[in-house]
């Protein structure tokens, strides 16, 4: 499996997504991702099925050293003994020493990130986390976060599809050294169908799902499409045998100007703009 490199982490290039899979779904899409050549799994303390990760992850007979898997920690577990407590329950839910990446889900604006930040780097130390990393945070974010962290920050976990416009943040991920993991990559559901991705799919002979994560790999990110249907687990691997033209890359960048954020809680910050 291709690899992005970023302050001394190695991330698989695609990742399986796992929200919204749950009890025994969860467990066989895991053990099936594995056994069908993934080497990623992105769970979350919130997602509730980090005991189902580890027990796919054991089932499928890959060796833990070979799987690369991502856990998050809350917003309202940002201080430090909240935090260290969702960490201790995410460990003991997946069985493990450490996950190879811990990230901080969202900001939570009332935690200064001397005090965040401090906690997600406490991990590191402790060797709780092999990497440490954030998700959902705004240029702005990213500069403030790395004034105060004593470990490197190796990604921002973020959305990123042809139908986003996230030039600004991607460009200061780039300038941190970052790795960025796409999150929604197929926009969640809203790629299949889309002319301009099916048109470009046609040509290659794959499908419309595809050519999303192909954008996003020759972008230099790493998707994490989420699906328990092996049909699609299937078809999301196999997107390293093409490669999109320049003028393919360029057509589906065109598609950013709709700007549609597919995910925007109310406990999320104020995003850049364009
Ligand atoms: N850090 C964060 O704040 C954050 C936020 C959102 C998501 N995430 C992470 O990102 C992962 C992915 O995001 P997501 O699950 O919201 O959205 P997504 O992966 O963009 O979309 C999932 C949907 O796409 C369908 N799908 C998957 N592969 C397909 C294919 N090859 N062809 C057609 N349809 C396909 C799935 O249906 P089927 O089940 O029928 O295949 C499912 O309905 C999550 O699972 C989670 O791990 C993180």
């Amino acid at each position: 499996m291709q690899v992005v490199e970023a302050h001394g982490a190695r991330i698989p290039q695609i990742g399986l997504g796992t929200m919204t899979l749950k009890g025994d779904v969860c467990v066989q899409a895991v053990k099936a991702a594995l056994q069908m050549g993934y080497r990623h799994l992105d769970t979350a303390a919130f997602y509730g099925n980090e005991v189902e990760n580890g027990e796919g992850m054991r089932q499928s007979g890959v060796r833990r050293e070979e799987v690369f898997i991502t856990t998050k920690v809350r917003e309202n577990n940002l201080m430090p003994d909240a935090f260290q407590r969702s960490l201790d329950q995410s460990l003991a839910n997946l069985r493990l020493p450490y996950v190879d990446l811990l990230l901080i889900h969202w900001n939570n604006k009332d935690i200064p990130f001397r005090i965040s930040i401090g906690a997600l780097c406490k991990a590191k130390k402790d060797g709780k986390a092999k990497h440490v990393g954030v998700a959902n945070f705004t240029t702005r974010m990213l500069d403030e976060a790395w004034a105060v962290t004593t470990e490197p920050l190796v990604c921002n976990q973020i959305e990123v599809h042809p139908f986003i416009n996230q030039d600004k943040v991607l460009e200061a991920c780039r300038k941190h050294g970052m790795a960025v993991v796409a999150y929604v990559p197929i926009a969640r559901g809203k790629v299949p169908g889309a002319e301009t991705l099916e048109r470009i799919g046609r040509a290659h002979g794959k499908s419309a799902a595809q050519v999303s994560l192909r954008y996003l790999i020759q972008l230099g990110c790493i998707p994490i499409p989420r699906t328990a249907n092996p049909a699609h687990m299937k078809e999301n691997i196999e997107v390293f045998d093409f490669s999109l033209s320049d003028a393919e890359m360029a057509e589906l960048r065109k598609l950013n100007a709709a700007n549609m954020r597919v995910v925007n809680p109310p406990h999320a910050p104020v995003w850049d703009t364009p």
